[in-house]
C-alpha cells in the first residue's frame, strides 16, 4: 500500500462511519420530513447527527446548518451574511484564504463591492492590529470579516480569539472557514467570538459530499438555497441522510480522538517526519515554520524544483502527496497561498504538502522518510548546475 500523506485533501472514512452510512441507505431511508414510521426513523437518525455534531462544536442544535460542505458553507455565509447586511458593501478577509472564499470575494469585488484583504506576515498570519485598523477606517460599512481558522496549505493557526474580539469590538460579524480545524483540534464555540463557522464531514474521516455551517443564534442570514422549510428555513432540500448520519458519528469519534493522546501522537511523527527530511535534505525550508502550525502538516520548499515533478516521482514510488489545494491539481502555477505570504517563486515552485491522520502509521513515515530524499536527489541531478545553487 501507498503511504497516504495526503489528508489535508480528504481522510479515509472511519469503519463505523460507514457501517452508518449503509445502514442509512439501506434500512433507514425514508424521508425525514414524510409524517410516517419511515420519515419519522430516518429523522430521528437526523436529529442524533445534529445532537453529535453539536457536541463536538459546543453549539445549540439551532445553530448548525447541514450543508453539502464547506464550499457550500462558505458561499452561504458570505453571500448571505452580505445580502442579510444590505446596504453595508465592505467585506474584510484575507489572500490565504481557499479558494470557496477567495472566489466569491472575488465576485463580489467584480459586483462593485469593497473587498479589503489584510496584510498578512511571511509566517502566514494576519495581523490582528491591521484588522483593528480597518474596521476603525470602515466602520460602518463592514458587512462581514472572514478568516479562516488553519491554512490547508501549510496549517498555520491565525489568532483566531484576538480577531474575534477585534469583530465584537466592533460589531462586526466574523466568519471563520474552519474545514482544517474541525475534529482536528478542540472546537468550543461557547467560548470561541466567532458567528459563523464552516466545515467538511470529509476531513475528519466522515463522508464526502456533506458539512455543516454554525450561525450563531441572532445573526441573521439570506438562504441561497429556496425550495423547502428544511434547516429552519435556511437551506431547502431534502437532507443528505446518510452523509448527515455518517457525519454525526465522525464527529462522536473525533471528540475521542480529541481527549486522547492521539494529537501529540500525531505531532511526534510529523516532526520526526520534518526534522529527518531537513536532516536528510539540504536547503529544505519548511513554510510557515513560524506560526503556530496544526500538529498533522508540514509544507516542505525544495528551491528551484517543480513541485509537480517531485508529486509525480513521489506517487510513482509509493508517496501519495500534494502541493496547495486538491481543487488546483494539475495547475503548474506556484501556490497562491504561498506567494501572497511572501514565499519567493523559487521556492514556491517547489513546495509540497504532506499531511497525516489519526490512521497514519509509522510505517508510511518511514516510508516517506526513505523515499522523498531519493526523489529530491534524483530532480536535482536533472537540473542545469546555475538553476541548482
Ligand atoms: C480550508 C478549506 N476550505 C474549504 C474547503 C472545501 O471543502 P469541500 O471541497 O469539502 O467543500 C477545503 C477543502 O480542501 C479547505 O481545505
Amino acid at each position: 500500500m501507498p503511504a497516504y500523506l495526503d489528508n489535508n485533501a480528504t481522510t479515509q472514512p472511519a469503519p463505523q462511519v460507514i457501517d452508518a452510512v449503509v445502514s442509512m441507505l439501506r434500512d433507514d431511508w425514508g424521508n425525514p420530513s414524510s409524517i410516517h414510521r419511515f420519515g419519522q426513523q430516518a429523522r430521528r437518525r437526523v436529529d442524533l447527527a445534529r445532537q453529535q455534531v453539536c457536541r463536538l462544536l459546543h453549539c445549540q442544535e439551532r445553530e448548525l446548518i447541514f450543508t453539502s460542505g464547506a464550499t457550500e458553507s462558505n458561499n452561504l455565509a458570505i453571500r448571505g451574511l452580505l445580502e442579510a447586511r444590505a446596504p453595508r458593501r465592505t467585506f474584510v478577509t484575507d489572500k490565504l484564504e481557499h479558494s470557496a472564499v477567495r472566489e466569491p470575494a472575488r465576485q463580489l469585488a467584480e459586483r462593485g463591492y469593497n473587498v479589503v484583504y489584510l496584510p498578512v506576515s511571511p509566517d502566514g498570519l494576519v495581523d490582528p492590529q491591521a484588522l483593528k485598523e480597518t474596521l476603525d477606517r470602515h466602520a460602518d460599512d463592514v458587512a462581514l470579516a472572514a478568516v479562516h481558522w488553519i491554512n490547508n496549505e501549510t496549517g498555520a493557526i491565525q489568532p483566531l480569539q484576538e480577531l474575534g474580539t477585534i469583530c465584537r469590538e466592533h460589531r462586526v460579524p466574523f466568519f471563520t472557514d474552519a474545514t482544517q480545524a474541525v475534529g482536528k483540534i478542540p472546537c468550543d464555540l461557547a467560548a470561541l467570538p466567532v458567528d459563523l463557522l464552516s466545515f467538511s464531514a470529509h476531513k475528519f474521516h466522515g463522508p464526502k459530499g456533506v458539512g455543516g455551517l454554525f450561525v450563531r443564534r441572532g445573526i441573521k442570514i439570506t438562504p441561497q438555497q429556496l425550495g423547502g422549510p428544511h434547516e429552519r428555513d435556511r437551506r431547502g432540500g431534502t437532507e443528505n441522510t446518510p452523509g448527515v448520519v455518517g457525519c454525526g458519528v465522525a464527529a462522536e469519534l473525533a471528540g475521542q480522538f480529541l481527549s486522547g493522546d492521539g494529537p501529540a501522537r500525531g505531532r511526534a511523527q510529523r516532526d520526526r517526519l520534518e526534522h529527518s527530511i531537513l536532516r536528510a535534505v539540504p536547503d529544505t525550508v519548511v513554510n510557515s515554520v513560524g506560526a503556530p502550525r496544526l500538529w498533522n502538516t508540514t509544507n516542505l520548499g525544495f528551491p528551484a524544483l517543480e513541485s509537480e515533478a517531485i508529486l509525480v516521482l513521489l506517487s510513482e514510488q509509493g508517496v501519495c502527496a500534494a502541493a496547495g489545494a486538491a481543487c488546483s491539481t494539475g495547475s503548474l502555477e506556484p501556490s497562491p497561498v504561498l506567494l501572497a505570504q511572501g514565499v519567493p517563486e523559487k521556492i514556491a515552485h517547489g513546495s509540497i504538502r504532506l499531511s497525516l491522520s489519526r490512521y497514519t502509521t509509522d510505517a508510511e513515515i518511514d516510508d516517506a522518510l526513505r523515499i522523498l530524499p531519493r526523489v529530491v536527489d534524483k530532480l536535482r541531478g536533472t537540473l542545469p548546475a546555475a538553476s541548482a545553487r
